[in-house]
């Protein structure tokens, strides 16, 4: 069955999306290697490998359908945060934003009954469950430090073991 051309249209925004992320938390891993918090940096790093990754994933799946791929423009991200947990903050709502998107996405492809996409739909489904608590449960370490130095130098460091 032929992929509708709504959807290919959808999954092509979606591949923005995911280059978006990657730039931004890209954008992030160089504040914190400029704020000295390298285990930071090095965790944004992956974050950012792993959208790029997520971003072929639906390229790959675009060219299995027998559809045109559209390799968009990537927006600037924004340069710097007050602090680490801003930062996070920020990625952790980013994702749930992903999350939400991936949503429309599934609720397109029942609607279409394009059951091939529901099912390549499911990885990004727990894939967006596992990043939001990933990036919830650094969110919430840092809240509990309160801004405490030396409990952000600790987390730093368990960061680098990404
Ligand atoms: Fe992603
Ligand atoms: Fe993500």
């Amino acid at each position: 069955m032929k992929i509708s051309d709504a959807m290919v249209s959808a999954i092509n925004d979606q591949i923005k999306a995911e280059f978006d992320s990657a730039y931004i938390y890209l954008a992030m891993s160089a504040y914190f290697k400029d704020a000295g918090l390298d285990g930071m940096a090095h965790w944004m790093k992956k974050q950012y490998t792993e959208e790029v990754e997520h971003a072929e994933k639906f390229i790959a799946y675009l060219y299995e359908r027998g559809a045109r791929v559209i390799i968009p423009d990537v927006a600037k991200p924004k340069e710097s945060y007050t602090d680490a947990l801003e930062a996070f903050k920020a990625a952790y709502a980013h994702e749930q934003y992903v999350t939400s998107r991936i949503y429309k996405l599934v609720d397109l492809a029942i609607s279409e009954k394009d059951y091939a996409t529901q099912s390549m739909l499911k990885w990004y489904v727990d894939e967006q469950m596992e990043e939001e608590d990933n990036t919830s449960s650094i969110v919430a370490k840092l809240e509990y430090l309160g801004g405490d130095k030396h409990g952000t130098y600790i987390v730093d460091r368990e960061l680098a073991s990404r």
